[in-house]
């Protein structure tokens, strides 16, 4: 194999990723993540050689990007909420658009006073990783009904030094008993059975138990706003965050079940994807 520049090994790359529509991006994201160097590198030192031990292992993981492996499992990471979080085949990849539920959440928590803030299906913890950055005070649970997520979770919790957040394997409320929380956040499973999108992108790679919620995408987001009713404080909120098609039908949900406030919020697409509501204040 001859040994080649970064510049040549990434004009390479890009014919080895057709099936990308960021083929030059993918490559200098992988490239950077066999050398251990920010992007800022590659434009720096362009000349520079790779080693051929190097070369090999950008070839393999072209290679499996070819096949259309995500990025985030090549890699092994993700940022969210500026937070590099681990990410495994065992975990959703977190994403940006979940960062709106993260603000609504901070949105409903004192900054100086304690309160309890649950995240139900945590996966990397991203959601309750962040919350727990911009919140010292507050008590953080998080859940998963996957063993192996919630030891991605816990590795993050302990890399980031976010030692106030409790990892609990639990299916939905099972495993909490009488717990009650100020805010109760989820990013529930909420695609359709059936749904084409599961065989499209990044998706068709993670796990189902993450993304399939019943033949109406509807079973886990009902199951939660049914059962997070007892487990909130008075004028505590629930908020979930859910499809751009289904914001209705979550807020016909939280209103049979005696929620008030009940508002949806737009992401910066401006689809309804994170529906507030909060329990009365009797
Ligand atoms: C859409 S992913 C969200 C992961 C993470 N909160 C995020 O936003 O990136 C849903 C998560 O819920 C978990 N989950 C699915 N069904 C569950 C259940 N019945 N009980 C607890 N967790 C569940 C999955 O394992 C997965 O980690």
């Amino acid at each position: 194999m001859s040994l080649l520049s970064l510049n040549t090994a990434l004009t390479e790359a890009v014919g080895q990723l057709p099936n990308s529509d960021t083929p030059r991006l993918d490559a200098e994201v992988l490239l950077c993540h066999v050398l251990g160097v920010a992007r800022s590198y590659l434009y720096a030192w362009p000349e520079k050689i790779l080693t051929a031990h190097q070369s090999a292992q950008f070839q393999a993981l072209l290679a499996r990007r070819a096949q259309s492996e995500p990025i985030a499992y090549l890699t092994g990471r993700k940022e969210f909420w500026s937070l590099e979080l681990q990410v495994t085949e065992n975990t959703l990849i977190p994403r940006p658009e979940t960062e709106l539920l993260v603000e609504q959440a901070l949105a409903r928590l004192p900054h100086d006073s304690e309160a309890q803030l649950i995240d139900l299906g945590t996966g990397t913890g991203a959601i309750a990783l962040a919350i727990a950055t911009e919140r010292p005070h507050c008590r953080v649970l998080a859940t998963d009904k996957s063993a192996a997520a919630l030891k991605v979770a816990q590795a993050n919790a302990i890399r980031l030094g976010l030692h106030q957040v409790e990892f609990v394997l639990s299916e939905w409320w099972a495993a909490l008993a009488d717990i009650k929380a100020t805010v109760i956040v989820s990013n529930p499973p909420y695609v359709a059975a059936y749904d084409p999108h599961l065989s499209q992108g990044d998706v068709k790679s993670e796990p189902q138990s993450a993304l399939v919620a019943g033949v109406d995408g509807l079973a886990d987001i009902r199951q939660l706003i049914a059962q997070s009713f007892s487990h909130l404080l008075a004028g505590g909120w629930l908020l979930l965050e859910h499809g751009y098609n289904q914001a209705e039908a979550v807020r016909t949900l939280f209103e049979q079940y005696g929620y008030e406030a009940v508002t949806t919020y737009n992401d910066l697409a401006q689809l309804p994807r994170v529906t507030a509501a909060r329990k009365p204040n009797l």
